[in-house]
């Protein structure tokens, strides 16, 4: 793949776009981003029309690969008819409907369109319940960018503030954040036994830690996060946004047996259209009948309601998850054993179809891995095949074991 036309591309692209990438994240893309002209399935085409098998999957939502049939075709349907009306429409419902069947403790949800911003509303109707204003979170969990949530490393036992991540974030946004130690019982204990104290109103985990390494919680971590909460008046708060749909329907949720009290979702619940959604407890969630604000132009707009309805129709087949899971147990020991085969090759984590790539010691990080991964991306995609500059690796339904193969034999090669 001589990528010369990509190269070409973003050095156009950064003359108009800031950075040019529209996402921060993808700037860590070695050498640099692909440029894409077409994606189907798991593969896209860059501006060469040079094919690529796809683990980015658009960072996650794309469960059912590029451009899933049913899907295109519900978006084609209401497209011609409406686009976004600000009013009432019959598909904000249906998609409603399909979303609360596929979630275990589904009552009643209120739309949104990133994830970002959905965290931003379930933090709104914790804090309105509890009258409350602080929330704990975890050490390497994302959730989104956001002023209140986007956090350096320091951990609650530190007795450090949260720090922000990033230049020009209020560090007063942090004032309402206290950070603990993902699977860290006796911590979460610790803090939760004073959440009268220390006026915390949520807790907000991401169920198995999916940007910071893809851990996945032990046996009793989030049943001990349920008691606690109900014990200490704390609204449990899910941010499924990368496990959602994909590590089962019901998400973590269902999959640990756990029910939060709130869950967010974004990423797959749309099909690869813009979504999101909180999910929850009725009484928490018609808040927003009774001075909860919450609002947004483009909330349920015919298109992405179109998209989710469709997507949820097609994951109600639960051969979808046989065969996410039976495609990422095959990627896990046919790539896992070219990476054992090589001196200092890593390892990957797996839970269900969310695989990490590990370097040999550990340490991954959200804004890329580094190390041995930077090479083997570049060496990677240079043969045909695009991955995550944090060695995250994202499997689709569209995926099949011809690409596995094909992508251990290139890993070989790479790391010979
Ligand atoms: C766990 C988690 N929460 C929240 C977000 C933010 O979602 P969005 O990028 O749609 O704003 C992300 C994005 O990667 C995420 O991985």
């Amino acid at each position: 793949m001589a990528l010369e036309s990509s190269r070409a591309a973003f050095e156009r692209a950064g003359r108009s776009i800031g950075g040019g990438v529209g996402s921060g994240l993808r700037s860590a893309m070695r050498p640099h981003p692909l440029f894409v002209r077409e994606a189907r399935g798991a593969h896209v085409w860059d501006l060469d029309g040079d094919r690529y098998v796809d683990y980015v999957m658009a960072w996650g939502p794309l469960v059912l690969g590029h451009g899933h049939p049913h899907v295109v075709d519900a978006v084609r349907d209401v497209a011609t008819r409406m686009q976004v009306v600000g009013t009432g429409h019959e598909l904000e419902y249906l998609a409603a409907e399909a979303v609360l069947d596929a979630v275990p403790h589904g009552e009643r949800l209120v739309w949104s369109n990133t994830g970002t911003e959905a965290v931003q509303v379930a933090l709104r109707l914790a804090r309105a319940a509890t009258g409350r204003r602080r929330v704990l979170k975890f050490a390497r969990s994302y959730h989104g960018w956001h002023d209140s949530v986007y956090a350096g490393l320091a951990e609650a036992d530190s007795d450090q503030p949260a720090l922000p991540a990033s230049r020009g974030q209020s560090p007063t946004g942090l004032d309402d954040l206290v950070v603990g130690r993902f699977n860290d019982i006796a911590m979460a204990e610790r803090l939760l036994a004073e959440a009268r104290e220390r006026d915390i109103a949520a807790v907000l985990v991401d169920p198995i830690v999916s940007n910071g390494g893809v851990e996945a919680p032990l046996p009793d971590f989030l049943p001990t996060l349920r008691a606690l909460c109900d014990q200490h008046g704390v609204v449990l708060v899910f941010d499924e946004v990368i496990t959602g749909f994909r590590i089962a329907r019901g998400g973590a949720a269902e999959k640990y047996g756990v029910r939060p009290d709130l869950s967010v979702f974004g990423k797959a619940i749309a099909g690869g259209f813009t979504q999101s959604a909180v999910v929850g407890r009725a009484d928490l969630v018609d808040q927003v009948t009774a001075g909860v604000v919450h609002a947004g132009t483009f909330n349920s707009n015919p298109i992405a309601m179109a998209a989710v309805e469709a997507t949820m129709q097609v994951l109600a087949d639960p051969t979808v998850y046989d065969r996410l899971e039976t495609v990422a147990a095959y990627f896990d020991t046919t790539v896992g054993k070219v990476l054992a085969d090589a001196p200092e090759g890593g390892s990957l984590n797996r839970v269900g179809s969310l695989l990490q790539y590990v370097p040999d010691g550990g340490g991954t990080g959200l804004h890329g891995t580094g190390g041995r991964w930077d090479a083997i991306l570049e060496g990677m995609l240079r043969r045909g095949f695009l991955f995550m500059p944090s060695g995250k690796v994202f499997l689709s339904t569209a995926h099949t074991e011809s690409d596995v193969d094909a992508t251990a034999d290139a890993l070989a090669e790479v790391l010979a």
